[in-house]
């Protein structure tokens, strides 16, 4: 695919966060607890006396085989939440362009990229109702990196969350639950207002984000509390050059 070329970089980037995911789960972050153990990746808020301002919310409206979705969950949502880990509270629903319709008492799903489509947006879903909540991120990261994410659901869940069944999660999605989970997702997904024009659709602050790239920019800009180390300079033609 087209963002091959980061390919390896990123892959370095995943093989070093499980540390960083065992070590201090965004949610026990907020609470202001665990000691993160993980070096530089380690979350670049300061934490303990004043209390943290609160985290910015972004929100990714998706589904599991659209390139342009992939590509930014891989290339945009994972290296931000790495920048700014701390500063984040990311709210994914896989579910996107899809179609649900009652068939005698039975939600039955229609996804764009067809049936493979439809099982993968379940296995996501499972994947966040049953892992703790950065496992399940960073398991759903691996997975939309590389095609063929049915055989990869064994060994990414093998770094990110050893203890969770691929088994399992596959009896999820293929059972009543990720029936009940996709339909959640398509209820959260039609109540957007405004509905989404197209996917990957992405709130920030509740506000559609128009342009992808400014992701990080914009995070840090709405973040009231001291800026992370990993946000980008504030925009100032004296740090844009480098004199000789
Ligand atoms: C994070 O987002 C979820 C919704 O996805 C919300 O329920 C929760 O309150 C948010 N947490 C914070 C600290 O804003
Ligand atoms: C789905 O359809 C069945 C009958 O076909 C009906 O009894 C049920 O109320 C419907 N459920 C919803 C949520 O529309
Ligand atoms: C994030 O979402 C939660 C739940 O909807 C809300 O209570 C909170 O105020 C939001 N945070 C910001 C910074 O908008």
């Amino acid at each position: 695919m087209a963002w091959s070329p980061l390919l390896p970089f990123l892959l370095g980037l995943l093989l070093q966060v499980p540390a960083v995911a065992r070590a201090s789960p965004l949610d026990t972050l907020l609470r202001g607890a665990a000691p993160c153990k993980a070096g530089y990746l380690c979350p670049q808020v300061p934490l303990g006396k004043s209390p943290p301002a609160p985290p910015v919310n972004v929100s990714l409206y998706y589904e599991a085989l659209c390139g342009g979705c992939r590509s930014f969950l891989v290339r945009e949502l994972f290296p931000t939440w790495l920048m700014v880990y701390g500063i984040l509270n990311v709210t994914l629903v896989p579910y996107g362009n899809a179609k649900e319709q009652n068939v005698s008492g039975k939600w039955e799903f229609t996804c764009q990229h067809g049936e493979e489509e439809c099982k993968f947006n379940k296995v996501e879903a499972c994947l966040l109702d049953q892992l703790e909540w950065s496992a399940a991120f960073l398991t759903i990261v691996c997975l939309e990196e590389i095609d063929d994410m049915e055989s990869n659901l064994k060994p990414c869940l093998q770094i990110y969350a050893p203890k969770e069944s691929p088994d399992a999660i596959m009896e999820c999605a293929m059972g009543d639950r990720g029936t009940q989970l996709l339909h959640m997702n398509a209820q959260l997904t039609d109540a957007l207002q405004p509905p989404h024009e197209y996917v990957p659709w992405v709130l920030v602050n509740g506000k559609p984000l128009k342009d992808m790239s400014q992701l990080l920019p914009l995070v840090c800009q709405l973040y009231q509390g001291e800026k992370p180390d990993g946000c980008p300079f504030q925009a100032s033609s004296h740090r844009d050059v480098c004199f000789k």
